[in-house]
């Protein structure tokens, strides 16, 4: 108030009450304010993805100890498995097809040698069978899992009306997005506690951080699974163990059943090697506490929907509908050419 006081006063402006003295300078400073915040946040951004380097994997736990991945044998999860094994860590993989962990363990130990040691679970969390988070529990019992990578997940086959989801497709998605990753965590978290050091990262995505119609049980999984985590990184952090909520767009996987990549769709190495490569940094989450968006154009993405549009705003929602509507009629016409051929 001061300064705008000396700036009217140089200007000669005279105001005819304090009051509408006060009435000006709010108005000015909000205006002020209006364009200074989102530039100051830009370049926040810019430095995040862009600039300031992550925190070293090793300062959550020493090369030898384990590293657990769910959902490894394909996609994202097996990139983390390949990338921390190459970063001297031991593995623990898990995911519901045995031949292709064995596949996976094969080409870890021909690549990193005898150092690097690997487990492997098979269990389909769809079933969430006490039995498997026994074996679970066995595997990992007494070892130094210093890193969880929450990474499993399922979305619907195609984009879908919630009143029309198959019942056992909606009950995977929960089982599988939900339940999996919070019984994991809770049988791993203990033992990160004990020895006040860890990190576990949880995949979300843009279909939950942006409300999704047609992909509605999905988009509140990964919903829930945003706010969970956020929630437990402020539990963890005076354990000494960091939290992260991972948000992504598309990555070219069997998931996205998209194979080419461009600016806005990297391939699962290039997501991955952002994600590793700038822990405890927020990225494009400016504002969303232990949560980072690391990968450079879904970052900016997300920034600007957020800070123009608002990401549960009317007009995100609506074009988000537009865009799954369209991709339905695709699935669906494909899906009934496909028929035609057989
Ligand atoms: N790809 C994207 O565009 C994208 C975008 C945002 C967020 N995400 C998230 O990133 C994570 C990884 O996605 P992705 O695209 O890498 O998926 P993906 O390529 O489909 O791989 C999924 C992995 O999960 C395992 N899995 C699936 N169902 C399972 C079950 N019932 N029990 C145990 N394991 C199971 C699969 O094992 P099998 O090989 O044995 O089937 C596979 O290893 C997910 O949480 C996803 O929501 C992905």
């Amino acid at each position: 108030m001061d300064a705008i006081k000396k700036v009217t006063d140089y200007l000669g402006v005279q105001f005819e009450s304090n009051s509408s003295f006060i009435l000006v300078s709010s108005v000015l400073l909000a205006g002020i304010f209006t364009i200074v915040a989102p530039i100051f946040s830009f370049i926040r951004v810019l430095f995040s993805l862009f600039v300031l380097p992550g925190k070293p994997i090793s300062s959550f736990g020493p090369r030898g100890s384990w590293a657990l991945i769910t959902g490894a044998s394909d996609g994202i999860g097996k990139e983390f498995a390949l990338a921390l094994a190459k970063k001297g860590y031991n593995i623990i993989l898990i995911s519901r097809t045995q031949s292709k962990l064995d596949t996976l363990a094969s080409e870890i130990s021909s690549k990193y040698g005898p150092k690097i040691s690997t487990k492997t679970l098979a269990m389909d969390f769809s079933q969430n069978k006490d039995s498997d988070y026994t074996a679970l529990r066995k595997l990992a019992d007494g070892l130094d899992v210093s890193i969880l990578v929450n990474n499993v997940g399922l979305s619907h086959s195609i984009p879908v009306p919630f009143v029309e989801t198959p019942a056992q497709e909606m009950n995977d998605i929960i089982m599988i997005n939900c339940m999996a990753t919070l019984r994991v965590t809770k049988l791993i978290a203990p033992g990160m506690i004990s020895r006040k050091r860890g990190l576990i990262l949880t995949m979300a995505s843009f279909g939950g951080f942006f409300p999704t119609p047609l992909l509605a049980t999905y988009s509140g999984s990964k919903a829930f699974l945003q706010q969970w985590s956020t929630a437990l990184g402020s539990e963890l952090q005076p354990h000494g163990v960091h939290v992260q909520c991972i948000q992504s767009h598309l990555v070219t996987t069997a998931m996205s059943k998209i194979r080419k990549t461009s600016a806005l769709v990297p391939n699962p190495r290039q997501f991955v090697q952002a994600v590793l490569g700038k822990i405890g940094r927020s990225g494009g989450a400016q504002n969303v506490a232990f949560t980072s968006t690391p990968y450079w154009s879904h970052g900016l993405m997300q920034w600007f929907l957020s800070r123009f549009l608002g990401e549960r705003s009317q007009i995100v929602v609506k074009i988000n509908r537009g865009m799954h509507e369209d991709i339905r009629k695709r699935a669906l016409r494909k899906a009934a050419r496909d028929a035609k051929n057989q």
